[in-house]
């Protein structure tokens, strides 16, 4: 399976902070906003990437994170013109997809949680078909909201419905089968002209192939859209790491435990930032297992 990072769109509803930096490098904590979602990717296994950007920052999303090969994986960049929707990923897409079924995460999601990486790996293990994730949240205006019954079959999705069916959003995270390309190819613009995720995983609820699992409320997912979701979300994952003195999102420790990485590579890596506690970190980290 591969993955995809959506890491466009204009940002600007947390205008003046993203006049000039793309929304998803933003500083959770103290890394970047999007080693959250590409240590999501790493944990599940994936290890071909793609980062779609807008043309101002991919070069920056490069910079940043290079070819992958210095934490064992294969990132590749390809940029989204103009932002037309999140379902346009997979025909910006498609060379990277080929043949492949593919994960789709917003560069702006970010998780954590006891068995949600078990949850997802089971997910990734699809055959056919799509898998969506359902999060019970007290605000589903403001998202994909899912309905589903008892035995968890989907009744129905919408996107940012005026009356919710359900309590449950739909995270930026998704599974999907190799007809996902054939599916956005026929897709239309919605009314505000963007091809809707939500349209795409419509036309899979209609040809009987979409499932739904609940991410539990065991499970952190955080809000990224405003200045005070982006404070609470660098205090939570703040809080966490200074109590367990493990880090959240750490794509050098995972590239090391998942065996991606030599020892000698982590050290490397961990010498380039040894001035900071997120270096001193990776060394801890080597040098422990
Ligand atoms: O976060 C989960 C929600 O994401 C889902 O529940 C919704 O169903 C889904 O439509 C989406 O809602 P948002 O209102 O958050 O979508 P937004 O337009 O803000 O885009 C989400 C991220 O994707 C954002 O960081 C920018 C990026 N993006 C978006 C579009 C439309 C792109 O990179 N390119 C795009 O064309």
């Amino acid at each position: 399976m591969k993955g995809i990072i959506l890491s466009g769109g204009f940002g600007t509803r947390l205008y003046p902070m993203t006049k000039v930096i793309s929304k998803q490098l933003l500083p959770i904590y103290d890394k970047p906003m999007i080693y959250y979602p590409l240590s999501v990717l790493m944990l599940i296994g994936i290890r071909e990437i793609l980062i779609i950007s807008s043309p101002q920052h991919i070069e920056l999303y490069e910079k940043l994170l290079g070819n992958g090969s210095r934490i064992g994986i294969e990132i590749s960049y390809v940029v989204q013109e103009y932002p037309k929707g999140i379902a346009e990923a997979f025909l910006i897409g498609e060379n990277f997809i080929k043949d492949n079924r593919v994960c789709l995460i917003l560069g702006d999601n970010v998780f954590y949680g006891q068995g949600l990486v078990q949850i997802l790996r089971d997910a990734s293990q699809l055959n056919e078909g799509a898998v969506i994730f359902g999060y019970y949240v007290n605000n589903p205006k403001q998202f994909g909201v899912v309905e589903f019954d008892d035995r968890g079959n989907v009744l129905s999705i919408e996107e940012k419905p005026e009356k919710p069916k359900s309590n449950y959003a739909i995270p930026g995270l998704y599974f999907y089968d190799q007809t996902v390309v054939e599916f956005a190819r026929n897709l239309k613009p919605s009314e505000r002209g963007e091809l809707e995720i939500t349209d795409l995983n419509k036309e899979y609820l209609k040809a009987g192939k979409l499932k739904v699992k609940i991410l539990g409320r065991g499970i952190a997912w955080l809000d990224t859209g405003t200045p005070e979701g982006l404070l609470e979300a660098s205090n939570f994952i703040s809080a966490i790491q200074k109590r367990q003195g493990l880090y959240v999102a750490c794509i050098e420790e995972i590239a090391y435990r998942q065996g991606y990485i030599s020892k000698n590579q982590l050290l490397k890596l961990a010498n380039e930032m040894k001035n900071t506690d997120y270096g001193k970190y990776l060394s801890k980290i080597a040098y422990e297992i």
